[in-house]
């Protein structure tokens, strides 16, 4: 599948939107349109529901973007948050210096210059002056918005270890070379649960976190045979990490990252301990001690599972484009349509469309050809479509139009609720 083809698809039908598009656009950042922000919800709902709601051992948290900068320093963001670059002297191009081969220009084979350190943190001023004393920075990574409150919720929320916290929101990060559509941005957003554990429980905890993740990612339909899991070889591992491994996707620009699974140990309570003086510590009742939790940590972007799903789910046919979404995710779940604009369908059609509308996300359209108004909800990924006719008139039933094999069965108007709800959830597609 050509990138471009899906990025104009996105364009065209709300999907994803340059920023500031009138203006030309800004370099790594993404405006979510109208279908776009109903994925992202989809996907991030279908996550707290998995991480949070469906387990009595995690719960949630929403940190502020800005933290004191201590926390920066304590995490080893300030020190080591860096990519070494370099610059061409010809075009004066730059890339991270691990990209490029031979030490030529990739672009147009100049020479390079030697690689210097660039920082990824995004800095801003708290108030009204500005100035080191004053300079803060915009997070890039959610977790440690976590681990700096993870006193209070241990007090507040009545849980012992083994539990998690689990956080979703954006984060910043200056990156050399955005690229490849939205899976390298500037600002996105994070998935984070960091799970916290007696010092034993690494290996047991690890396995476990990356077995329900893969699970998730077949659960909410990606194609298990463009999945896999590779674990970090030791010159790759993040300074706070003992052990890694990535979810990854064999998007057209190769395998690639959606979420790190680490094993994180102490390091960061036993940082923020160091650094704020307070006490991050737990009681161990049977042997009387206390102990620095250590933490494994499951970090998914949105923006690159979103990415993930339309590239899975996109599918050229001779006579129409096709979003294979699954009903789970879909941004519309059924299309309503009068077979003509007149009267007494079109009452019949806004009728059933606001009883839908109660339990799905729907969208009604009224004009142009039938033919045309499915290819677009084919083209848009919405499941299922429900046509009145002039059948409909006589028998008071509905056909009901399968996204994926294009069949259409009549069906009931008064049970059309239930119709569409065995439809999209139940696996019995069109089974009569
Ligand atoms: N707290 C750990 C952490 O932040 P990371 O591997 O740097 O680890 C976690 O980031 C996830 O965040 C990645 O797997 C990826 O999905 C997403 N992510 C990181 N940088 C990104 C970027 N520039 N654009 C989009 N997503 C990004």
């Amino acid at each position: 599948m050509e990138m471009k083809k899906l990025v104009s698809l996105c364009k065209r039908r709300g999907y994803i939107y340059p920023s500031s598009d009138i203006y030309g656009g800004i370099n790594g950042c993404w405006d979510y349109g109208p279908l776009g922000v109903e994925l992202k919800r989809n996907v991030k709902q279908l996550w707290w529901k998995e991480m949070v709601h469906s387990r009595r051992n995690v719960v949630g948290m929403d940190a502020s973007i800005l933290m004191h900068p201590d926390v920066w320093k304590a995490s080893g963001h300030v020190d080591s948050f860096f990519d070494p670059m370099v610059d061409c002297k010809s075009c004066k191009k730059r890339f991270r210096a691990d990209e490029v081969e031979d030490k030529k220009c990739p672009a147009c084979g100049g020479e390079l210059t030697e690689p210097r350190s660039f920082e990824l943190m995004f800095k801003t001023f708290l108030g009204a002056v500005e100035g080191t004393a004053s300079t803060i920075y915009l997070r890039p990574e959610t977790a440690q918005g976590i681990f700096v409150q993870f006193g209070n919720v241990l007090n507040d929320s009545r849980q012992k270890i083994p539990f998690g916290i689990a956080q979703i929101g954006k984060a910043f990060r200056n990156e050399i070379n955005p690229r490849n559509y939205t899976f390298r941005s500037r600002e996105f957003e994070q998935m984070e649960l960091e799970f916290f554990i007696a010092p034993s429980g690494n290996k047991e905890w690890f396995d476990y976190w990356v077995n329900q993740r893969m699970k998730w990612y077949k659960d909410i339909g990606v194609k298990e045979e463009n999945l896999r899991v590779r674990e970090h070889r030791p010159e790759e591992l993040a300074h706070y990490a003992k052990k890694c491994v990535d979810v990854e996707y064999n998007f057209s620009f190769g395998w690639q990252e959606l979420e790190g699974i680490a094993d994180r140990q102490d390091f960061d309570l036993s940082q923020h301990t160091k650094f704020s003086g307070k006490n991050l510590t737990c009681y161990d009742e049977e042997s009387g001690q206390s102990f620095t939790p250590h933490v494994i940590e499951a970090s998914a972007g949105v923006d690159r599972i979103l990415l993930t799903l339309l590239v899975d789910a996109y599918e050229e046919e001779p006579e129409r484009t096709v979003l294979r979404f699954s009903p789970k995710i879909a941004p519309v779940s059924v299309g309503v349509f009068p077979l003509l604009r007149k009267p007494p369908l079109a009452e019949k059609a806004t009728q059933i469309e606001a009883t839908l509308r109660e339990c799905f996300r729907t969208f009604y359209d009224e004009t142009g050809a039938i033919g045309r108004r499915y290819r677009r909800q084919d083209e848009i990924g919405t499941p299922c479509c429900v046509t009145v006719d002039f059948q409909t008139l006589e028998d008071d039933t509905v056909t009901l139009r399968d996204r994926d094999s294009m069949e259409q069965i009549r069906v009931g108007a008064k049970d059309i609720a239930s119709e569409v709800w065995k439809f999209l959830y139940s696996g019995q597609r069109f089974r009569r």
